[in-house]
């Protein structure tokens, strides 16, 4: 399974931060977050809000653009060893400098720079997608919105919202959006996870988006999941963290072969992996397992994603 050509495109960059690598960082700066693991080393959370919260304190040993040049490189070393040539990882201005724009083109030199060296030694190409965190609140989001829209350009491919979809309603971040597919940035947003079809629907007529960050549970209305089919709205799911988070009791009752069945354009992605104990090749042998899939099955993932990608045409050529 890690042999395969693999396509990420729904992966935080915080999310994807080795435990160890965080345990490193705040031992180097003399911060004592130890609540945050589990006593094999792992991340520890009880449930989504507290999820939230762990997160939160990992980054919080995050502080500078070099922090995040290596986070960046350990996380490209992993993404690579798992057999992704082609990620997109979402980045937040909030983690790196709050939001402040002078602040956020330090963090992204530094990030867009290790990319490079990831490109150059790993072969893995990554590119970013600055995205607002919903629990943050719409004047935060309108921030990391101007933070993608002034830095758009070869490394910042697109625009998204992720954090607590529960939050006000989608009509309150609509400025961001707008903002973002101005400068010609791709859109994306986590829908269908914490909210039913309903707020896929509200998602939808806000923001236009031409992918889901889950969007799951869109398989609760028949109707929504033939519209999203008809108009080819990509679907990045990310079976092993909807198991982990509790929104399905196994990956035999996850609605991701269903969907497919059903003609949406997906693509399988692991969010958070160290968070969810899981990976890329965790997720496709899960998936060969439940359902049967097999190679031809992944390699047509792999190419829906790329359809979906926020790339340039000519790096999407070159991956393909
Ligand atoms: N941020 C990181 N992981 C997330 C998830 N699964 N849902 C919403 N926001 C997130
Ligand atoms: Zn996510």
């Amino acid at each position: 399974m890690r042999r395969l050509a693999k396509v990420e495109l729904h992966l935080h960059l915080e999310g994807a931060a080795p435990p160890a690598f965080i345990r490193g960082l705040a031992a180097e700066k003399h911060m004592d977050i130890s609540g945050i693991f589990a006593a094999e080393g792992g991340y520890a959370w009880k449930d989504f809000p507290h999820f939230l919260k762990v997160y939160e304190a990992a980054s919080s040993v995050l502080r500078t653009p070099a922090d995040y040049r290596r986070l960046l490189l350990a996380v490209a070393e992993e993404r690579a060893a798992d057999g992704v040539l082609y990620g997109e990882i979402f980045l937040s201005p909030d983690f790196c400098g709050g939001g402040e724009l002078a602040a956020w083109r330090d963090y992204l030199g530094a990030m867009a720079e290790a990319a490079r060296e990831a490109e150059a030694t790993l072969g893995i190409t990554l590119r970013g997608v600055v995205t607002a965190v919903r629990h943050f609140g719409p004047e935060q989001a309108r921030r990391a919105a101007l933070c993608a829209a002034e830095t758009a350009g070869d490394f910042i491919c697109g625009f998204g919202i992720g954090g607590d979809e529960t939050v006000l309603s989608p009509a309150d971040f609509s400025w961001g959006f707008d903002c973002a597919r101005e400068a010609g940035l791709g859109l994306t947003a986590h829908a269908g996870e914490w909210r039913g079809p309903e707020g896929i629907r509200d998602s939808l007529a806000a923001w236009a988006p031409s992918r889901l960050g889950h969007g799951v549970r869109a398989i609760e209305d028949l109707a929504l999941v033939d519209l999203l089919a008809e108009r080819e709205i990509h679907l990045e799911l990310c079976p092993g963290s909807n198991l982990a988070l509790g929104l399905y009791p196994d990956i035999r009752h996850h609605p991701v072969a269903e969907l497919e069945r059903r003609g949406v354009k997906l693509s399988i992605s692991t969010d958070d992996p160290p968070f969810f104990r899981t990976s890329l090749a965790k997720e496709f042998a899960a998936l060969h397992r439940a359902f049967d899939w097999e190679e031809p099955q992944f390699r047509r993932i792999a190419l829906q994603a790329l359809d979906a990608a926020f790339c340039d045409p000519d790096t999407r050529k070159r991956i393909t």
